[in-house]
C-alpha cells in the first residue's frame, strides 16, 4: 500500500483523459492510473507477462499543466520488464505500467488503439478514439493447491484468489463452468484466467469464462440490425482494435420489403414471428462467422456483444411479437436497455457470452437512433444539432445540452429508389450523380463503376461493362433538385410542359410530362409521379424536423448530421435545395455513416457509455408526429421546393435558386393546363 501523497510528490497527468494527481516516488504507474480511475488494461495482474498495460511517457515542458515530463522521471526497466521485452518485444517508447514506477513529474499517454475507420457503407465518415472501460475483464490468478486441512472447494479457492488479487467480491459463476473448474485448474497447473463480466457497478460480477494458464485475448461484436442491412464490427476488448467489419442483407426482406409489411406478415401468419426471429438470428450468426474468418478469430473467444436496431427489428430479434408497434399508440414491449446470455437468444459465441441492447427511444425511434445519438452526442454540446437517419422511416433527433427531442417520420421507400419509375438500389450501373444545363436542359450524369461523366469522351465505351441501369437514391435527390434549379419543374414540383417546345428532353406522358434523362436501353425518365413521390418523402421528413424545431422554439439549426448509408451518398447541397433538411451553413452538414453502429461500438468498449445513453434516453422528449395537429400543415408547406413558407437564406448565398413559377400539374392534352376538381384533388391526397 502506498503512503498518502503530499504536495511535494510528483505530479502525474494521464492523457487523453486529462486526469491528474500526486503520487509518492516509487508508485507503479498502473496503481496511479487505477487510483485516478484511468482505465489501463491488465490481465496478468502486474506479473509483467500479458503486456496489456503499456503506456508511453510524453517528454517535454507542458507549461499549461506546470509539468516537465521526461523519461528520466520513470524508473529504468527492471528484470521482469526486460524479460517481457526480450520474449515478446515492446514497441519503441512503450513501457509496462505495472513494472514502471513514478520517479518525478510525468505526462503519461495511455495509447488508444481504437480508431473507428470501418464503415460498412462506402464512405469512411468517422475517425475517433473510444476510451475503454469494457464490461468484460480478463483476470489471471494463481490458485492455492488443495489442502486436506482446509477443505475449501476448488471453485471457492479460485473465487478467494480473484478477490485477493483483483478485488472481485461476491462473485457468481456461469453454471456451465462449474463442472469444468477442476479440470481447468489442473490443466493450467493452478494458474488460470477468468473472464469477469460486470456491467453496472451495483451488479454482482460473474465469472463467464475460465481458461487454463494466461488467456490474453477476448473479443466483442457491435451489431446494427437494419431493416435492409445488418452491419457488424468485431473488436478486441483488450486493445479496442477493430479486427474486422462486415455487412449482409437482412434475410427478412423475403417476408416484406419494409417494416410495416413485416408486421403485417406476423399478423397474417401464425408462425410469422418465429420465422422472422429465426431468419434474423441466423443472419447474425452467419455474419459472426464471416467477421471471425476475416479477423482469424475463434467465435468462442467472443465474450460480449452490443446490438442496436429499430424497434421492429429489436422486437423480432428478441422473439417479441411486434404487432403493437404497427398501430397507435405504438407500444414497445420493452423500452429500457436489456441484458441477455447470448445462448438464450441463440447467438453463437462463447457459451458464457453476453448481449447488451441499447434502449429504444420510442415506438418508432429505436435503439439504432439511441446508438446514433450516443455516437453524435447532441446532448454533449451547445450547438443545436439535427441528427437524421433516413430509411423507410426517418428517425429524427434534435437538441443540445439543454434539451433533446426525437420523432420519426414515415418517409416511405422513395429515397431508396422504390416507387420511382427508374429507381434502383445503389449498384454498378446505377446513375449516382446528375447535372442539368439550365440553358439547353441537357443532362450529364455519372454511374457507379464508371469514372467518366456521360458527356466525356469514352463514357459509352467505359459504361459497356456495367450498362446504365437506373437511378439510385442519391441521384434521385440530385435529379429532382437539378430539375428545379434548371426550371424543368416549378416550386410545386410540376414538370413544365411548355419547355417541350425548346427541348426534346421534355416529353409528354398522357396528361403530364416527364424529363428524359437517358435515351436508349433502358430508357430512363423522371416522371411527374417520380417527382411527387420524392416530394411526399421529403415533405414527411421536413415536417417532422420542423415539428421538432417548433418544440425546441428555434427557427434554425446550427449543425446537421446525416446518419445511415443514404446520408453518406447524398450531396448536402441538393438535399437542401430539395428542402429535405432545413437551411443551415453547408459546411455544418455532415454525413456520419453508420452512426448507430458506432454507438453500439462505443457501448461495447465502454460500459460508461451504456449508462450515458440509458440516462439520456430517459431525458429525450418523444414527439409522436401523427398526434401533432399542425403536422399536416407543415407537411403541405414542405411539399414545395425548397418550402412554401420557410426561407433558405444560407442556401441562397451559395446556390442560385430559380424565380418562383406556379404551374398546373396536368394538361388538357394540347399543352394547356388542366385544373383538377376539388374532388379529384381530395381523392389524390387520400390515395
Ligand atoms: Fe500484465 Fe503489466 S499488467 S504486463
Amino acid at each position: 500500500m502506498n503512503s498518502p501523497a503530499n504536495i511535494t510528490d510528483p505530479l502525474v497527468l494521464f492523457m487523453p483523459s486529462g486526469k491528474r494527481g500526486r503520487f509518492p516516488v516509487g508508485t507503479p504507474v498502473l496503481d496511479a492510473a487505477r487510483q485516478l480511475g484511468v482505465y489501463v488494461e491488465s490481465v496478468c495482474g502486474g506479473r509483467a507477462t500479458c503486456g496489456r498495460c503499456q503506456i508511453e511517457v510524453q517528454e517535454g515542458n507542458f507549461a499549461k499543466h506546470k509539468i516537465v515530463s521526461s523519461n528520466e522521471h520513470i524508473s529504468a526497466k527492471g528484470p521482469k520488464e526486460e524479460r517481457y521485452e526480450r520474449v515478446r518485444g515492446l514497441p519503441e517508447g512503450r513501457r509496462l505500467s505495472c513494472s514502471a514506477t513514478i520517479q518525478g513529474d510525468l505526462v503519461i499517454d495511455v495509447p488508444q488503439d481504437t480508431v473507428i475507420n470501418a464503415q460498412v457503407v462506402r464512405k469512411a465518415a468517422v475517425d475517433r478514439h473510444i476510451e475503454r472501460n469494457p464490461a468484460i475483464q480478463l483476470c489471471y490468478v494463481e490458485v492455492d493447491e488443495p489442502d486436506m486441512h482446509k477443505p475449501l472447494g476448488d471453485l471457492d479457492r479460485l473465487k478467494a484468489m480473484l478477490e485477493k488479487d483483483w478485488g472481485w467480491k461476491d462473485l457468481l459463476i456461469a453454471p456451465h463452468l462449474i463442472p469444468q473448474v477442476q479440470g481447468i485448474l489442473r490443466k493450467g497447473n493452478w494458474g488460470v484466467t477468468a473472464a469477469i463480466h460486470r456491467d453496472t457497478d451495483s451488479s454482482r460480477p460473474f465469472i463467464i469464462g475460465l481458461w487454463p494458464d494466461l488467456k490474453n485475448e477476448a473479443y466483442g461484436i457491435a451489431c446494427d440490425i437494419g431493416s435492409t442491412t445488418i452491419a457488424m464490427h468485431l473488436v478486441s476488448l483488450l486493445s479496442g482494435r477493430i479486427v474486422a467489419s462486415s455487412g449482409t442483407s437482412n434475410p427478412q426482406i423475403r417476408f416484406g420489403e419494409d417494416l410495416m409489411s413485416r408486421v403485417s406478415y406476423v399478423m397474417m401468419n401464425p408462425d410469422g414471428r418465429e420465422a422472422m426471429t429465426k431468419a434474423v438470428r441466423e443472419a447474425v450468426n452467419t455474419l459472426i462467422g464471416k467477421v471471425c474468418e476475416e479477423g482469424g478469430v475463434d467465435r468462442h473467444d467472443i465474450l460480449d456483444s452490443v446490438f442496436v436496431a429499430n424497434p421492429i427489428m429489436h422486437h423480432l430479434f428478441l422473439g417479441i411479437d411486434p404487432t403493437e408497434l404497427g398501430q397507435a399508440p405504438f407500444a414497445l414491449a420493452v423500452s429500457g436497455a436489456l441484458q441477455y446470455w447470448a445462448h438464450d437468444i441463440d447467438i453463437e459465441i462463447n457459451l458464457g457470452g453476453r448481449v447488451y441492447l441499447l434502449p429504444c427511444i420510442a415506438g418508432h425511434v429505436g435503439a439504432d437512433a439511441a446508438g446514433a445519438t450516443l455516437s453524435e452526442g447532441p446532448y454533449r454540446q451547445d450547438k443545436m444539432m439535427l441528427l437524421v437517419d433516413v430509411g423507410t422511416n426517418a428517425e429524427i433527433v434534435l437538441g443540445n445540452n439543454k434539451r433533446v427531442v426525437a420523432a420519426s417520420s414515415p418517409t416511405g421507400p422513395a429515397f431508396e429508389g422504390a416507387e420511382i419509375s427508374s429507381g434502383q438500389r445503389a449498384a454498378p450501373g446505377a446513375i449516382e450523380r446528375v447535372r442539368i444545363d439550365p440553358e439547353t436542359l441537357e443532362p450529364k450524369y455519372r454511374v457507379i463503376g464508371v469514372d467518366k461523366w456521360s458527356d466525356e469522351e469514352g463514357f459509352e465505351e467505359d459504361a459497356k461493362a456495367t450498362g446504365v441501369t437506373g437511378i439510385c437514391g442519391s441521384a434521385i435527390i440530385e435529379v429532382v433538385a437539378e430539375m428545379y434549379l434548371s426550371g424543368v419543374i416549378s416550386e410545386d414540383g410540376v414538370v413544365d410542359g411548355s419547355l417541350a417546345e425548346r427541348s426534346t428532353r421534355i416529353i409528354q406522358n398522357g396528361r403530364t410530362f416527364s424529363y428524359l434523362l437517358r435515351d436508349g436501353e433502358p430508357r430512363i425518365t423522371v416522371t411527374q409521379n417520380d417527382v411527387r413521390a420524392i416530394q411526399l418523402a421529403k415533405a414527411a421528413l421536413y415536417a417532422g424536423v420542423k415539428l421538432l424545431m417548433e418544440k425546441q422554439g428555434v427557427e434554425t439549426v446550427d449543425t446537421i448530421r446525416f446518419a445511415g448509408a443514404f446520408g453518406s451518398f447524398i450531396d448536402p447541397k441538393y438535399a437542401m435545395v430539395l428542402g429535405l433538411i432545413p437551411d443551415c451553413d453547408l459546411s455544418e452538414v455532415k454525413a456520419v455513416g453508420n452512426a448507430a453502429g458506432t454507438g453500439a461500438l462505443m457501448a461495447l468498449l465502454n460500459r460508461g457509455h451504456r449508462r450515458e445513453i440509458e440516462k439520456e434516453v430517459g431525458r429525450i422528449e418523444k414527439i409522436e408526429t401523427a398526434l401533432e395537429p399542425n403536422f399536416q400543415q407543415l407537411f403541405i408547406d414542405a411539399m414545395a421546393l425548397p418550402n412554401k413558407v420557410d426561407p433558405f437564406p444560407k442556401l441562397a448565398e451559395q446556390v442560385k435558386l430559380p424565380p418562383r413559377k406556379v404551374l398546373a400539374e396536368e394538361t388538357t392534352g394540347d399543352g394547356a393546363p388542366r385544373r383538377r376538381s376539388r374532388e379529384e384533388r381530395a381523392a389524390r391526397r387520400r390515395g
